[in-house]
């Protein structure tokens, strides 16, 4: 039997992220969402993709939960998407009632799941599915930090001309405009990008990584990006299941580490098939640690009104 994964929200992220689970043949996979028939549809236009693609991953698209039962991994990208002018906190109160209500029907049939969260604000929605789930921190998590990191592994590729491949960034904080990407920890081929690059141009890469997501939401003015968050939610995912224990940035509920207590903030985890088997404590200078703190107060401001 192929392992089973569950993706509830068939729209942009969702289905891409079917797409991408499907085509690697990482598990079978079940769309879900509330519109009906449209996650069947496209779950059954993914599944005639797969004679093609050379993948035996079955996909079937349902808006009943039953359907989802014994899931290994569920990933929640259900709720609303910004739109131009919008802030991902502006989205907080109708995504808290969609990911509260997914949360409750998707643990109701797979109570050993690992939950990963993509829907925003990301940071205060995997404070949500983790008091609505009652699961140990563990086993829920949210996407951001790859997302991030993969923004800025791109500018810097293209500022140096260099092979994607040759760059790894790190991006923490939560997933917002506070977000802490680290230029001294982000290297081309172990080298890090303040010896290869002017402080003005690293300032600019930074500066356009905490803007990625405004930036294509600007462009496309009816949503948001769907084709990066969708790769790294599935490198998340394949981390789980191929319990690869590979270090990637995600949102992790810290008891203390960095000095924060009882939030869900970005920082280097290290995922395998029990979810977040480490979180990697690594050494910040002040000013990184004085921005990750900013970064956490956001997250802690968007939970207290949510009053969980
Ligand atoms: N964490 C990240 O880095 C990141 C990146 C991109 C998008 N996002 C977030 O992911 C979410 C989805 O984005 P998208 O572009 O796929 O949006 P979308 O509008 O294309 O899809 C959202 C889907 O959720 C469904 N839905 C709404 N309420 C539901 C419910 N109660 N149960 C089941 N399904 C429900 C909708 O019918 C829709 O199909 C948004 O909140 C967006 O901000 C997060």
């Amino acid at each position: 039997m192929n392992r089973k994964v569950t993706v509830v929200g068939a729209g942009n992220v969702g289905a891409t992220l079917a797409q991408r689970i499907v085509d690697r043949e990482l598990a079978d996979v079940v769309l879900i969402d509330i519109v009906e028939g449209m996650p069947q549809g496209k779950g059954l236009d993914l599944r005639q993709a797969t004679p093609v693609e050379l993948s035996d991953s079955r996909v079937v698209g349902s808006n009943d939960y039953a359907d989802t039962a014994g899931s290994e991994v569920v990933i929640i990208t259900a709720g609303i998407a910004r739109k131009p002018g919008m802030s991902r906190d502006d989205l907080l109160n109708t995504n808290y009632k969609i990911v509260r209500e997914c949360t409750e029907n998707a643990v109701k049939h797979s109570p050993n799941a690992i939950l990963i969260v993509v829907s925003n604000p990301l940071d205060a929605m995997c404070q949500v599915a983790h008091k609505v789930s009652g699961f140990p921190k563990q086993r829920v998590f949210g996407m951001a930090g790859v997302l991030d990191s993969a923004r800025m592994r791109t500018f810097i590729a293209m500022e140096l001309g260099v092979s994607v491949e040759n760059v790894s960034a790190f991006v923490l904080g939560g997933h917002g405009d506070t977000m802490v990407p680290l230029p001294r920890y982000s290297t081309v081929s172990g080298i890090p990008i303040t010896e290869l690059l002017p402080a003005d141009k690293v300032e600019a890469i930074v500066k356009r990584t905490a803007n990625g997501g405004a930036e294509i939401v600007s462009l496309l003015k009816t949503g948001s990006a769907y084709y990066a968050p969708s790769s790294s939610t599935a490198e998340m995912v394949a981390a789980v299941l191929k319990d690869k224990h590979k270090i990637l940035p995600c949102a992790c509920y810290l008891e203390g580490e960095f000095g924060i207590k009882g939030l869900y903030v970005g920082v280097p985890a290290q995922l395998g098939a029990r979810g977040v088997e480490k979180i990697w404590e690594i050494k910040l200078t002040d000013a990184e640690r004085a921005a990750l703190h900013k970064s956490a107060a956001a997250v802690q401001e968007l939970v207290n009104v949510l009053k969980l």
